[in-house]
């Protein structure tokens, strides 16, 4: 039976370009859905821009743009990397479309008749010179352990310490530099803590087959309250004060719903849209989206991160299932892609991927969904992108196993059978195993086992190429009266290839496309069933796909200097801000000669015991004695790279006693304001015959 699917990926943050995890998400649930599709299934597969909440609305105004614009910016980008890496998205939207307005609203409207909604006194920091609360990320301040300055509200990267941004000394608005007050406004609530919420949750969780176990597990903790009534959901505030950029709470003036209350609204405001402009209809979907999401039969799927597990197994479902909605019947959780996992490549090659740069180097789009199918399983664990690996596995399976078969077996079906294909026997042409690894990788690829699939097809590729191989048809094509076994066996060679092929297709659906187009003559895309149907002719074999080359690799992991490319490292394309911050206000030179910069040379480094962030340097500045210097860089150099080199420090900056030791100075490096998008931290160097001690001037 022929199932409807409505399935979605997160909605990503419109402050930034997609990075590797997006496409890491985005070529996980295209996989899903292409193989659905070609079972027959019908999808709707959407997604749409996150674009609400105090971080897009502060990017904006420091860009000198409304968020409208921001936001639109980012979003014109997108297309880019969903075609450059064939993700089939049946549409894209915003969450601030009018479609996601409406229904938010008419959410809210259902809790609050369902009396799910509280109204409770807030009391938090509040930028007196900006008028606005603030949200925690923007609240710096002295640790209140360490005395380090600078830290944020929630710990301390200084000691390691955790505590509440209240606890900060000397706290500080990091938009405005104003010492924040507190104060307090009305917030909304949804009730989740109320028996009627858990007890739903409850059951929804434990639905079989709903959620993966590890993500069961979780759950069950979060829900759990202890015989002291401890644990357990927390009511869930949902509402913001304005300004803020996002969308008006019904009948409450000045109040907007937090981001995360409407951003999964969205999955439906994008799937309302794509109804709303006919191209359901189009692909043959009759219903309305009303109807359509009335309609019991439809399964609605949601991929996502592990880190919004929270918010799409607890406040989604509820939501949805106390404003008379369907929710949804799958949640599937993946873990994260690790680009930097102790190898040698954080260190030689820089991190991150940047998809773009991955594109624009001419590096094949499916070589990466090749690799990340074959990490991937259906459990939430992080996955190491390794560049060796990578080569290695596209190399030796795409091109020595799969690619292989036909570029061997057409040549003789070309040149000496005009393209024929011809089977010995009738009965049984099909490679041994052919049907048990179809309908195993169905299995596979259903389960979201990719990696196992993908093993799986490989294996029937050895099994074709270890059987053409013991026929030896390069003999067989040197005695004429055997040219009807090199014809079988070449057939069942590109059977077998044709096979492959149609298993392959979710993964690489427009290497699929030119194989069943263009060498099988087929008029159209492969389905599944496909699979073991014979082949009757093939066309001659063209060049289907190159290796990876290691100069390929260096140039993707190459940090942006030695590209001498566009700026940014892993981040994709330029924020509008350079570095992403506004240059700092105009100083005058008597501000800047109150810096004394020395050149110092890196006598010895050493990690420091119990910190991940932190190195020990000592330096000498040309002084009778050398100064010792942490430095927060631990993440970007082994010490082994810095010793011996000269750098530029600030020599007058005042001592700093430190949980570790006395830091007396500073070294100068660049780095990003968005350190998670745009990783790397570069330490300065001056040009060569400086020596120790020199005042930068
Ligand atoms: O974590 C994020 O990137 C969010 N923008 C995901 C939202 S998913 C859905 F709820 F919209
Ligand atoms: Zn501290």
């Amino acid at each position: 039976m022929s199932r409807k699917l409505f399935v979605t990926t997160a909605l990503p943050y419109a402050n930034a370009p997609f990075h590797v995890g997006h496409m890491m998400e985005y070529i996980q649930a295209d996989i899903w859905v292409r193989f659905q599709r070609m079972c027959g299934h019908e999808v709707l597969f959407v997604c749409a821009d996150d674009a609400h909440g105090a971080p897009i609305m502060i990017a904006a105004e420091n860009a000198g743009k409304t968020p409208q614009a921001f936001v639109a910016e980012i979003a014109s980008g997108r297309k880019e990397y969903l075609d450059g890496f064939h993700i089939s998205f049946d549409n894209w939207h915003s969450t601030d479309g009018p479609e996601n307005h409406a229904l938010a609203q008419d959410i809210y409207r259902h809790l609050l008749k369902e009396e799910l909604i509280a109204v409770k006194s807030v009391e938090q920091f509040f930028d007196p010179v900006k008028s606005m609360f603030l949200p925690d990320r923007y609240i710096k301040g002295e640790c209140p352990v360490c005395g380090a300055k600078d830290q944020y509200g929630d710990s301390c990267e200084v000691c390691g310490s955790v505590y509440a941004p209240t606890d900060l000394k000397n706290p500080y608005s990091t938009l405005t530099g104003a010492a924040p007050v507190m104060k307090s406004s009305e917030h909304y609530f949804f009730q989740l803590s109320s028996q009627r919420c858990l007890d739903f949750l409850k059951h929804w969780t434990s639905e079989p087959g709903r959620l993966q176990p590890e993500v069961l597990n979780k759950i069950s903790e979060w829900l759990k309250v202890d015989e002291q009534g401890h644990g357990g959901l927390a009511d869930w505030d949902i509402s913001r004060d304005a300004p803020y950029f996002g969308i008006e709470i019904p009948d409450a003036p000045g109040k907007y719903f937090y981001v995360w209350l409407d951003a999964p609204v969205g999955y439906l405001a994008s799937l309302k849209n794509y109804f709303d402009k006919g191209g359901a209809k189009a692909k043959g979907e009759l219903q309305s989206f009303d109807e359509f999401m009335a309609d019991p039969a439809v399964e609605q799927i949601h991929f996502i991160g592990k880190d919004i597990t929270y918010f799409h197994t607890l406040f989604w479902p509820a939501m949805l299932h106390f404003s008379g909605r369907k929710t949804p019947d799958r949640v599937f959780v993946h873990g994260f892609i690790t680009t930097s996992a102790g190898e040698k490549m954080s260190k030689s090659r820089g991190t991150g991927i940047s998809p773009l740069r991955y594109l624009d180097i001419g590096m094949n789009p499916e070589w990466l969904r090749y690799y990340i199918a074959a990490k991937l399983n259906s459990h939430v664990e992080d996955i190491e992108f390794n560049p060796e690996d990578f080569m290695a596995r596209v190399n030796s399976d795409l091109i020595g196993k799969y690619v292989n078969i036909a570029s061997r077996a057409a040549n003789f079906i070309n040149k000496r059978f005009a393209g024929v294909l011809r089977f010995a026997s009738d009965t049984a042409p099909l490679v041994d195993g052919a049907r048990a690894t179809v309908c195993s990788v169905r299995e596979s690829y259903e389960a979201r086992e990719f990696g196992k699939a993908l093993r799986d097809i490989m294996a029937a590729a050895d099994r074709i190429n270890v059987e053409f191989d013991a026929a030896q048809p390069w003999i067989l094509a040197k005695d004429d009266s055997r040219r009807e076994e090199l014809q079988d066996i070449c057939s069942r060679a590109l059977q077998g290839f044709k096979l492959l092929s149609v298993l392959l297709a979710p993964v690489l659906p427009a290497l699929a496309s030119r194989v069943a187009r263009d060498f099988f003559g087929l008029e159209r895309e492969f389905a599944w069933s496909d699979a073991e149907v014979l082949p009757i002719r093939v066309a001659p074999y063209r060049h289907l796909m190159h290796r990876v080359e290691e100069k390929q690799l260096d140039a993707l992991f190459a940090p942006p200097a030695a590209t001498g490319a566009e700026p940014p490292p892993a981040g994709i394309i330029a924020l509008p801000l350079p570095g992403g911050e506004a240059i700092a206000p105009t100083i005058a030179i008597d501000d800047f000669a109150k810096l004394d910069l020395r050149i110092a040379k890196i006598l010895a480094c050493e990690k420091v015991e119990g910190s991940t962030k932190l190195l020990r340097l000592t330096l000498d500045v040309g002084e009778p004695a050398p100064r010792t210097v942490f430095s927060g860089i631990q993440s970007a150099y082994t010490p082994e790279q810095l010793v011996g080199k000269l750098t530029v420090m600030v020599a007058n900056l005042a001592p700093r006693k430190m949980k570790f030791g006395l830091s007396e100075g500073m070294v100068l490096a660049a780095s990003h304001a968005d350190a998670k998008h745009y990783p790397g931290i570069f330490v300065l160097e001056p040009h060569s015959g400086a020596v120790p001690g020199l005042r930068v001037r």
